[in-house]
């Protein structure tokens, strides 16, 4: 995404508090009414159940450097993910903090009470993204879309992003929409590369966040992944999550100890086009996650 100028509204009010700018202008692209997106590799967190371990997850990964950190109402650790954003020696407007509605939470009312009840939770008065988690459950996307609007209008999230979509999903929810999609977020990684979405992300101008970037831990000990990790001198899951970034998704790996610092060296791994074009001959396999329900089923 282009990087934006911030345009001088931003002001201290009578009262000592921060006014967010109302409008960003882009070079190049002009004037925007939403914040810049800035959407690097993050942290995933569902599975980080217990609560001490989830926090201190959230505060190692925030002072390592991530500046992404992804929950959902569905992983029932908002209110620790909160903390660690709190405790972490880290400006919080610095920090893309993203959750997801539940499906059984998309019905208009309950989209928007719910939303300010994972606010709550997270101790945050606003999130940066905000997600529809699933198209099913209580998806109706003329009922459901418009309230993610009306949320982002109000301040209660920056930008406004969907999860687990088919093509003619994005393009219907784009069509409902006021606000762009700012994110897709998918599962992709080398075995389920995801080449039709991320084209439509390209197409469509949104990040295409993929999540179960080391397919759950199946894709350590694969082959291919293990030779260049060799050659490279680094890890197996360190390749996987560089060739996300050189593809141009980005990668949300659920760590925790030692491994949430190790995955960060993603970023500073520069694979050879050889090496890329390696991975990209990979043969997709199945998806990690598939439930029954899912709209591609
Ligand atoms: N939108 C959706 O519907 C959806 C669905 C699934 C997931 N997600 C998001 O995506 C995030 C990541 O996906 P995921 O949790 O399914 O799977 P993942 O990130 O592909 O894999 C997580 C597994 O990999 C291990 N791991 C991480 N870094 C490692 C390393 N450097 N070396 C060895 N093992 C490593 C973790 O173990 P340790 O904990 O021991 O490090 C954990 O067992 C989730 O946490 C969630 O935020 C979203």
């Amino acid at each position: 995404m282009s990087e934006s100028v911030e345009i001088s509204l931003t002001a201290v009010s009578a009262v000592g508090a921060t006014v967010r700018p109302r409008w960003y202008f882009y070079p190049g692209v002009g004037r925007r009414d939403m914040p810049p997106l800035d959407l690097g590799l993050g942290l995933g967190t569902s599975g980080l159940d217990d609560p001490t371990t989830c926090t201190e997850t959230v505060v190692t990964a925030l002072e390592a450097g991530y500046r992404h950190v992804d929950t959902a109402q569905m992983y029932d650790n908002e209110a620790a993910v909160g903390d660690g954003i709190a405790a972490a020696g880290v400006d919080r407007d610095e920090v893309v903090v993203a959750t997801k509605v539940h499906p059984e939470n998309l019905a208009p009312d309950d989209v928007r009470e719910t939303a300010h009840a994972s606010l709550d939770r997270l101790g945050l008065d606003r999130v940066d993204l905000l997600y529809v988690h699933w198209p099913m459950g209580a998806y109706e996307p003329a009922a459901t879309l418009p309230v993610f609007d009306e949320l982002r209008a109000e301040g209660v999230t920056d930008h406004v992003a969907v999860s687990n979509f088919t093509p003619d999903l994005l393009r219907e929810a784009r069509a409902i929409l006021d606000s762009p999609i700012a994110a897709h977020q998918v599962e992709c990684h080398p075995r389920f590369k995801q080449s039709t979405l991320r084209e439509l992300a390209a197409e469509f101008d949104h990040h295409l966040v993929g999540y179960s970037p080391l397919a759950r831990g199946d894709l350590l000990d694969d082959p291919t992944l293990s030779a260049i990790a060799d050659r490279t001198d680094t890890t197996t899951a360190v390749v996987a999550l560089a060739w996300a970034l050189e593809r141009g998704v980005v990668p949300i790996p659920k760590a925790t100890g030692d491994h949430v610092t190790e995955n960060l060296a993603a970023l500073d791994v520069t694979l050879s086009e050889t090496e890329l074009e390696t991975i990209d001959a990979m043969t997709d396999g199945d998806r990690q996650i598939d439930p029954d329900d899912a709209a591609w089923n």
